[in-house]
């Protein structure tokens, strides 16, 4: 019999398969369904990529254009979700609304069967950013938005509905690549936690609601959030650099940097930072790259840690003028597509994930009545 070790947080375990990516494979950093991730950030739209993960090919461009009518015309809200994302508190975090958001549909929209999986995918991918963007104006400046637009792209939409007019191209563009950059990452913990949730024969807004969930974390999707907290702290590149050897000394840890697969680099930043770059010259204010950059190397000097992909996210979506607080919520509107994909794939092969654990507690005890109890 061979011997069963336990491995922290699984890390190295393989724990299924999948056709979808692969993360940090020598010659090729990360690639969705045998695409390299630079060619798609440099060629793709995110809908063709939302495709290509859902239905297992690049659409040609009758598919596309049918495609991109298709989400379009599912971004509606039901009124009765409207409402609930009205009563959901304005001190709430966002996350926790798209994880109700989620939730709430799967009551009023129900999967059923499981041939409908494409559709359920697909009006998620449609109103994620309609509820994110509703919630915000509504407890923000009191508007009840119209989520509808006419904007061809998810980003197009996004950019819209925050900022009441269509966006400039270059923050379009921008965001569509992030998108892109988020879409999909193997057996994550948020897509694991989805796989999980659908290995029981759950449905689609159970893996999602869940999946958010597991995305919210700092350890995980909520890293560009807490990065952008960390770079805003700080006024100078000088003052980052004393201000985060003082942390490495105190033992902190530092948002935006590390990872459990890569081990040099995340082929995701070289793309955030350069855009980082580009958005900070459009803005005519370098100082919060120039601090990014100082952290960067401080990281790379002090620890050998390299910034993954939510680091110079963060400014990425500042400079465009997104709240902080909407950063990890706009990871969910790209990886959504990657969720949705993985349901359908451990859907197609199905087997109860169930590992084992490896007991630390007392050995069999005696029964000891309450009256005897110390
Ligand atoms: N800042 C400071 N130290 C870090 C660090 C960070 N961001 N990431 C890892 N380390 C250190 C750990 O403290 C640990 O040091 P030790 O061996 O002295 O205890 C060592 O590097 C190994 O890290 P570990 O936490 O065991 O690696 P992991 O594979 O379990 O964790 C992450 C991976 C991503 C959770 C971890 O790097 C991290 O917490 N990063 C910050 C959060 C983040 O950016 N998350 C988004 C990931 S895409």
């Amino acid at each position: 019999m061979t011997e069963k070790k336990s491995t922290g947080g699984l890390a190295g375990v393989t724990a299924g398969k999948t056709e979808l990516c692969t993360v940090g494979k020598e010659g090729a950093g990360l690639t969705y369904r045998g695409y390299d991730i630079y060619d798609l950030a440099d060629n793709a739209t995110f809908e063709e990529v939302a495709y290509l993960l859902l239905h297992g090919k690049l659409p040609n461009r009758a598919e596309l254009d049918g495609y991109i009518a298709k989400i379009k015309s599912l971004r509606g809200l039901p009124d009765a979700l409207k409402t609930v994302l009205e009563m959901v508190p304005a001190e709430a975090h966002p996350m926790s609304v798209l994880r109700t958001g989620v939730s709430f549909l799967g009551n009023i929209e129900p999967e059923g069967d499981f041939a409908n999986q494409l559709n359920v995918a697909d009006k998620l991918l449609a109103c994620i950013p309609s509820m994110m963007v509703y919630w915000h104006r509504f407890h923000t400046d009191g508007t009840r938005i119209d989520t509808e637009t006419d904007d061809d792209s998810v980003s197009g939409h996004i950019l819209h509905m925050l900022h009441d007019k269509p966006p400039p191209a270059l923050h379009e563009k921008s965001l569509n690549t992030t998108l892109i950059l988020y879409a999909e990452h193997e057996f994550n913990a948020s897509t694991f936690a989805g796989r999980v949730i659908t290995g029981t024969l759950s449905d689609m807004h159970s893996a999602v609601s869940g999946a958010i969930g597991a995305l919210r974390g700092p350890l995980h999707g909520g890293a560009n959030e807490a990065a952008m907290e960390l770079i805003q702290k700080f006024e100078s590149p000088e003052e980052a650099t004393k201000g985060v050897l003082g942390m490495l000394e105190r033992k902190d840890l530092i948002m935006g940097f590390g990872h459990r697969v890569y081990t040099t680099s995340d082929p995701r930043n070289s793309v955030n930072k350069a855009m980082s770059k580009t958005l900070a010259e459009e803005a005519g204010d370098m100082t919060l790259y120039e601090v990014s950059e100082a952290i960067e190397k401080v990281m790379w000097d002090e620890k050998k840690l390299f910034a993954n992909a939510d680091f110079f996210a963060a400014s990425v979506y500042h400079f465009m003028g997104i709240p902080t607080y909407l950063f990890t919520p706009i990871f969910v509107c790209s990886r959504i597509t990657g969720w949705a994909a993985h349901v359908m794939e451990q859907r197609a092969d199905n087997k109860l994930i169930r590992p084992a654990a490896d007991y630390i507690g007392p050995p069999l005890q005696d029964w000891v009545a309450i009256e005897d109890r110390a």
